[in-house]
């Protein structure tokens, strides 16, 4: 044998003797809002007994496929996951491995192009400029990442790219290319910082030069940057929009399959009634409003940490509730965001302790998890099954079936 404490050699056993009613409690737990039953849903897929490294004792494991990696409520319910199979067990040792299954929330079926690989494209737009649409997209995708999704982010905003400065990406900067199935057009290359893809128009072309772009143009550069780019597998692709609702969100709306948009809006009368025309293009064009979140909402003081309300806080969240979407959650002013953008560095990575940065983290979690509850809930926007051939016979390595027991081995 390998040395393993007595007290857990027979783990196998135990686990094959009592597998049903780990199952039983851990099918009875609780479950976040994408799953009615954790086992049932294969949210726990497998339950094995392994070594830990080394091979000196034995531990069991238990497999969970998430819905996305940014699930609210993550940490508690991988908790509840542990404490389950030891009141069944014992107190043996337990490792939750974490894996994710991000599904398409809106099916790629709708006449409009689904890019390949991207399982959910989040437009972050607003009706008016200046309202921190740049801030809460670089933030949103930095958070995701952080938390263990694929993610890219686009930086559709032709006249006033941001992600570059945003991100560190210094001047001249240029994405590499790779050849593609057509040898005349070579495919751009994204770069990465901080786990996010990127590509933004400003590693392309100088400011001036798009500057005198007409509409159509401007229009089909966004275009190549959805289509143009090898983004490859990617959870969600996060969209800084421009601001308003010209060419490019019109564009975008009509040709690429959206899972949503997050509509940014500061607590002021006046950016709340462009929020209700921004939500208005999109309803016309039919892709869903997430929800709106309230950017800017109050103050954190550098000197004294204190909140202060410097404007009628909690605008956002009443038109929220007037046009009956989710409010998404309240983003404080504090120096440091406008530091970390200018610095090349989101507040969410370079200061992850401070409450911009939690209530970004709270904003990624709160959109991923709408996300992957559509999809659970419409199931029709399932993954295409995608066929490949493995010992001479087609294997589907789409979605796996749903219902049915784990595999206990
Ligand atoms: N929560 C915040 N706290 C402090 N400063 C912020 C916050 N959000 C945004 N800012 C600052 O406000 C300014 C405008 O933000 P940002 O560029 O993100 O807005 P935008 O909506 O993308 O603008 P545009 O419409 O021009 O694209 C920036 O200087 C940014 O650093
Ligand atoms: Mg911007």
């Amino acid at each position: 044998m390998f040395g393993f404490g007595k007290k857990h050699a027979d783990l196998d056993k135990t686990l094959a003797d009592k597998q049903e009613q780990v199952l039983a409690a851990l099918n009875a737990l609780p479950c976040p809002p994408i799953a009615d039953h954790l086992v049932d849903d294969r949210v726990v897929d497998a339950l094995r007994v392994d070594e830990t490294e080394g091979g000196k004792s034995k531990r069991v494991v238990v497999e969970v496929v998430l819905p996305t990696m940014a699930l609210k409520g993550k940490a508690a319910l991988l908790t509840s996951i542990e404490r389950a199979v030891k009141g069944v067990l014992g107190d043996v040792p337990v490792h939750v491995e974490v894996s994710s299954d991000v599904q398409p929330a809106v099916p790629m079926t709708n006449g409009k192009g689904g890019i390949p690989g991207i399982k959910n494209v989040v437009l972050v737009a607003s009706g008016k400029g200046g309202v921190g649409k740049s801030t809460v997209a670089s933030n949103l995708a930095t958070a995701l990442a952080g938390l263990g999704c694929k993610v890219g982010l686009l930086d559709a905003d032709i006249y006033g790219p941001s992600a570059p400065t945003m991100f560190g990406i210094s001047d001249g900067t240029r994405p590499g290319t790779a050849p593609s199935a057509d040898p005349n057009k070579p495919m751009l290359v994204p770069l990465e910082r901080f786990g996010v893809k990127l590509m933004s128009i400003g590693f392309l072309v100088d400011t001036q030069t798009a500057m005198v772009w007409r509409g159509p143009m401007i229009a089909s550069a966004a275009m190549q940057l959805f289509k143009d780019v090898m983004w490859g597998e990617l959870d969600y692709l996060i969209v800084d929009m421009p601001p308003g609702t010209g060419d490019v969100q019109l564009t975008i709306s009509q040709q690429v399959v959206v899972a949503g948009t997050v509509v940014v809006s500061t607590p002021q009368d006046v950016a709340l009634a462009d929020v209700i025309r921004a939500k208005a293009m999109f309803d016309k064009v039919s892709i869903p409003c997430l929800g709106v979140v309230e950017n800017m909402s109050y103050f954190i003081c550098d000197g004294c940490d204190k909140r202060h309300e410097i404007f009628l806080h909690g605008g956002a969240r009443h038109a929220a509730e007037r046009m009956l979407v989710p409010f998404l959650g309240e983003i404080p002013i504090e120096p440091g965001v406008v530091k970390g953008g200018d610095m090349g560095e989101p507040v969410v990575h370079k200061h992850p302790e401070s409450q911009s940065a939690k209530a970004f983290v709270a904003l990624a979690e709160e959109v991923a998890t709408a996300l992957a509850k559509t999809a659970f809930d419409n199931p029709e926007a399932l993954a295409q099954p995608t066929l490949s051939i493995s010992g001479g016979s087609l294997q589907d390595q789409g979605k796996k079936p749903k219902k049915g027991l784990p595999v206990v081995s």
